[in-house]
């Protein structure tokens, strides 16, 4: 469409806080060494970030033998590697690191929930990252939401514009956030690499409001440079979530 010329694109500026990334090393399918995550956290702390929430996958299906305690071990151990590299003020200030986890709602998620919430990993308010899988629906995924607000956890839903056989459902996602979830979209989404469904999803949510939160969910340094280096549109940009 010739309008489609002269529609105005700019840069993506990212938000202070990141709350979903796999910059954690070598534990799950983001970053593989120490050296690389810094490379990148350096560079989004340039870039004006000043909080990072790490969020590894936590996916039994997937990643039978992690555990909680892992990523807690690996984080303790890593923060004080980042630590090092952090310009003041950021250095040693409370807060600018912590851990949490992007959860997969596997079957019977709901049931670890209802009997060991206090295990899961959350972040400081007691929010929760979950997600479902890119190729199909999870069928407890509105008992997980229940149990975890039973639980006293907030869900927040990580990249729904990612859920492509979400696109004549839309209406399920104001439901989710009636029973008291919220909505994160990822930078990346913004460029259309993830097809015309997504792209569908994605200015629905974001011309009703319905994000709550954006993040980069990276994994990689080649991801970073991306997000910073592509030109999407502006309309769209604007209508991003405030104040995160
Ligand atoms: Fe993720």
């Amino acid at each position: 469409m010739i309008f489609d010329l002269f529609r105005h694109k700019q840069l993506i500026t990212l938000g202070q806080r990141d709350i979903h990334n796999h910059l954690l090393p070598g534990v799950d399918d983001g970053f593989k060494t120490p050296e690389d995550s810094i490379r990148a956290i350096e560079k989004m702390v340039q870039h004006g970030v000043k909080q990072i929430v790490f969020t590894p996958h936590m996916n039994p299906d997937v990643y039978p033998n992690e555990s909680e305690a892992h990523f807690r071990e690996v984080f303790d151990k890593f923060q004080p590697q980042v630590n090092d590299i952090l310009p003041p003020p950021l250095k040693g200030t409370e807060g600018v690191l912590s851990l949490a986890a992007e959860y997969m709602v596997v079957n019977n998620f709901e049931k670890r929930v209802a009997e060991h919430a206090d295990e899961l990993l959350t972040y400081p308010d007691g929010s929760i990252l979950i997600e479902m899988s890119y190729f199909f629906r999870s069928r407890n995924f509105e008992d997980a939401i229940f149990e975890l607000n039973m639980a006293g956890l907030r869900p927040i839903i990580a990249h729904p514009e990612r859920y492509l056989y979400m696109v004549d459902s839309l209406s399920d996602y104001d439901r989710w956030i009636d029973m008291g979830a919220r909505l994160q979209m990822n930078y990346l989404s913004l460029t259309g690499q993830y097809g015309e469904a997504s792209m569908k999803i994605l200015r629905h949510l974001l011309s009703h409001g319905m994000y709550s939160f954006v993040a980069t969910d990276l994994h990689s340094n080649a991801q970073l440079d991306r997000i910073l280096t592509s030109k999407v549109d502006s309309k769209l940009l604007s209508q991003l979530p405030k104040g995160d």
